[in-house]
């Protein structure tokens, strides 16, 4: 198949020798603890065969659905935070042109999302932009009770009736929860809302191959059989002990032990702004706990060399990068020719203003590995449904076997509660009051 590649000479040259062989020796035991169930959050790999099983019909039904809001609607928000959010956000920003928002010819509905930041500013702007659109909601959240996307969804319900009248409201708001319990389930079937289910077995950042990620990328008018034949053919990829996922688990987990307690996800594409994030979740939840963990952060490049670059080039060196570098860009920009050459540019003259761009990121990778920094690479050939289907894949796959090689269990996030516990405690919520009473004493 034409595939992602993943290229780790530039990043196990750094390690000693021996550690690579000895990480990589775990590496069939935790295959084989996914693949037969029997690894600690084994009632959360639904994941794992999610993109073979994904019938036809199943995604008809998502398509008919997002053909009816997309007739209703110009514009669509998704409320939904962490994993029912991030992922839809990565590949519809991946995908689309960044400026057609501003364009706005009426080609594609405009996407939004709230219900990940309980701003108080941006919900009243997010209101007064509605008030002069035909807008529909997704309301995606898991556990149905998650109070950032249940606040947001709620002004958004009552603007969204208001404004649109109680019957349309019930053709243009869609939930995408649990088939059972919580509260959006309890709102979609006493509304009547369209609603899609989202599998018990796959955690909230496994879920962007279900309705969650789905549905607001079908909306947005992207192609969802060759996301889905990506993530397929990878997950066809990865089924022996040794492949692209594997070898990237390893190698991680080697520098990890080898002091770099840091992996920076790099990309050179302003698109693929919201795949660092969604990766960051991925890693973040799956790995940081029991107090080991390797710490995800992810930087912009060119950006950002102008705001970490120096940081990483001279800073503490407990880091390394793995550097997403997409060979084909969609459009084509030459740097015209200026007969005063005022701005000295005149050398790039008729060359593609990739072609800058990829000696930047050789530059970078060059003077990076030299001050320190051991480098993966991960190349796509393309941005495109294909390859992004095939990069979630492998990164959620990679991020089983990581986990494992580091002792915990990838698939719960325990440590999330904490914050809410606190805050209901703060707001006096019904059944938090002992909390609230210990929490008063500390303050
Ligand atoms: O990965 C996770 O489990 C979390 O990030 C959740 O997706 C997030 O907290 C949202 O939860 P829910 O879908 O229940 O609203």
């Amino acid at each position: 198949m034409n595939a992602i590649r993943l290229e780790l000479d530039k990043a196990t040259a750094f390690l000693p020798e021996g550690l690579l062989d000895e990480v990589k020796a775990a590496v069939p035991a935790a295959q084989q603890a996914l693949e037969q169930q029997t690894c600690p959050g084994n009632d959360f790999l639904g994941w794992m065969h999610l993109p073979s099983g994904i019938t036809p019909d199943f995604l008809a039904e998502i398509k008919a659905c997002a053909a009816t809001l997309r007739e209703h609607c110009d514009t669509i928000v998704v409320a939904g935070i962490g994993g029912s959010y991030l992922g839809a956000r990565a590949v519809i920003e991946a995908l689309g042109n960044q400026f057609e928002w501003l364009a706005n010819d009426g080609s594609n509905p405009i996407m939004l999302f709230a219900g990940n930041n309980i701003g108080e500013d941006y919900l009243a702007e997010l209101s007064a932009y509605l008030r002069h659109r035909k807008f529909g909601v997704i309301n995606i959240s898991k556990s149905g009770t998650t109070t950032e996307t249940a606040l947001a969804f709620r002004l958004l319900k009552k603007q969204c009736e208001d404004q649109r009248g109680k019957e349309t409201a019930r053709k243009v708001i869609v939930a995408v929860t649990d088939a059972a319990k919580g509260a959006a389930r309890t709102t979609a079937d006493q509304e009547g809302y369209t609603s899609f289910v989202i599998p018990d077995n796959v955690g909230g950042r496994f879920s962007v191959l279900t309705p969650v990620g789905l549905l607001p990328i079908a909306c947005a008018g992207f192609d969802l059989d060759a996301l889905v034949k990506g993530a397929a053919d990878m997950e066809a990829e990865c089924s022996s002990d040794d492949n692209i996922a594997t070898r990237y688990a390893a190698v991680r987990n080697a520098l990890y032990r080898a002091g770099k307690k840091i992996e920076i996800l790099v990309n050179y594409q302003p698109k693929l702004h919201f795949m660092n994030e969604w990766w960051k979740q991925l890693y973040g939840e799956s790995e940081g706990k029991d107090g080991v963990g390797i710490f995800p952060a992810a930087v912009d490049f060119t950006t950002d060399l102008h705001s970490m670059g120096q940081w990483i080039q001279e800073g503490e060196r407990t880091i390394f990068e793995t550097v997403i570098s997409v060979e084909k860009p969609r459009h084509t920009v030459l740097v015209p020719h200026d007969e005063e050459n005022l701005d000295g540019l005149n050398f790039l003259a008729g060359k593609r203003v990739d072609e800058v761009n990829k000696m930047a990121e050789l530059g970078t990778l060059l003077a990076h590995v030299d001050g320190g920094v051991p480098n993966l690479r991960i190349v796509m050939p393309e941005l495109n449904e294909y390859y992004l289907g095939q990069l979630i894949y492998f990164f959620e796959r990679a991020c089983g076997i990581s986990g494992l090689l580091l002792n915990v269990n990838p698939f719960d996030q325990p440590g999330v509660e904490a914050y809410k516990k606190n805050m209901f405690a703060l707001l006096g919520k019904p059944g938090y009051e002992a909390e609230t009473e210990a929490l008063k004493a500390r303050l």
